[in-house]
């Protein structure tokens, strides 16, 4: 059975002080109310993971993210982050390609590759993300666009450590806009994805790989989304930055 799974991607928000506040809400909340078949990741910026991973760690369905790694192991690489380093203070997970890093920061499926690859190197679970835009919605071809960011990103993988990636859809439309996609179309982009995965690796490896859907998921709509077949969760952005909602989120399967 693939894993349930509910990500909060903070971005570059809250100060040190409201980290502490939110990470340690959620960890209440989380021991207290939520099933345990469904794992919770926290995705804080960099900077508050080493204090925050205090709170995650002793939480067996708890995980912790970093937002972005780099692509190199090590060296002069001033302002990075490395895999190695993240793994050494206890990061579970690392988002790889989330479409503000592609968008602002030029990221390549190239590159994507390389740091997928360095963070199952270095035993932590990256959580590859893929979708359209708008305009791309709004034309032709745009479930083949997203099958090559997998063919291109993920695709160079063993099924073994392909059974380590967790995927998650974010349709650039819906991220941040209060635009989600409807459940129907989430769970027509997750089957369409899915099938892409067993042309590859075959059904019994598709059907183990949890594929999340992002973009405006809140407390109101995630139980409808997260109901549909294909979908396994959520990556949660501007509703990951208040407890209530967040565990909410996490409580609607
Ligand atoms: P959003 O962001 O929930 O604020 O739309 C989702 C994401 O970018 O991961």
């Amino acid at each position: 059975m693939r894993k349930k799974i509910v990500a909060g991607n903070w971005k570059m928000n809250k100060s040190m002080d409201e980290a502490m506040i939110l990470a340690s809400e959620v960890v209440h909340m989380v021991k207290d109310e939520v099933n345990a078949d469904v794992q919770v990741i926290i995705a804080p910026p960099a900077l508050y993971l080493t204090t925050l991973q205090k709170h995650t760690g002793p939480v067996s369905n708890m995980g912790i993210a970093a937002q972005n790694c780099s692509n190199k192991a090590s060296g002069a690489y001033t302002g990075e982050i490395s895999a190695s380093m993240l793994k050494s203070i206890g990061v579970t997970h690392v988002i790889i390609g989330h479409s503000e890093r592609r968008q602002y920061f030029n990221e390549t499926n190239e590159e994507l590759a390389e740091k997928v690859n360095i963070v199952l190197e270095n035993g932590m679970t990256p959580i590859f993300c893929c979708g359209e835009s708008l305009e791309q919605r709004q034309g032709e071809g745009f479930f083949a666009f997203v099958a090559s960011q997998l063919t291109e990103g993920i695709f160079h993988l063993s099924a073994e450590d392909f059974g380590k990636v967790v995927i998650a859809y974010e349709p650039i439309w819906a991220i941040g806009t209060g635009l989600t996609a409807s459940s129907a179309q989430a769970q027509e982009m997750h089957a369409y994805l899915r099938g892409h995965l067993a042309s590859k690796y075959g059904q019994v490896v598709a059907d183990e790989t949890s594929i999340l859907y992002g973009g405006s998921c809140n407390e109101k709509n995630a139980e409808e989304i997260f109901s549909q077949p294909d979908v396994d969760g959520g990556l949660i952005g501007g509703a990951s930055l208040k407890s209530r909602e967040f565990t909410n989120i996490a409580k609607s399967f």
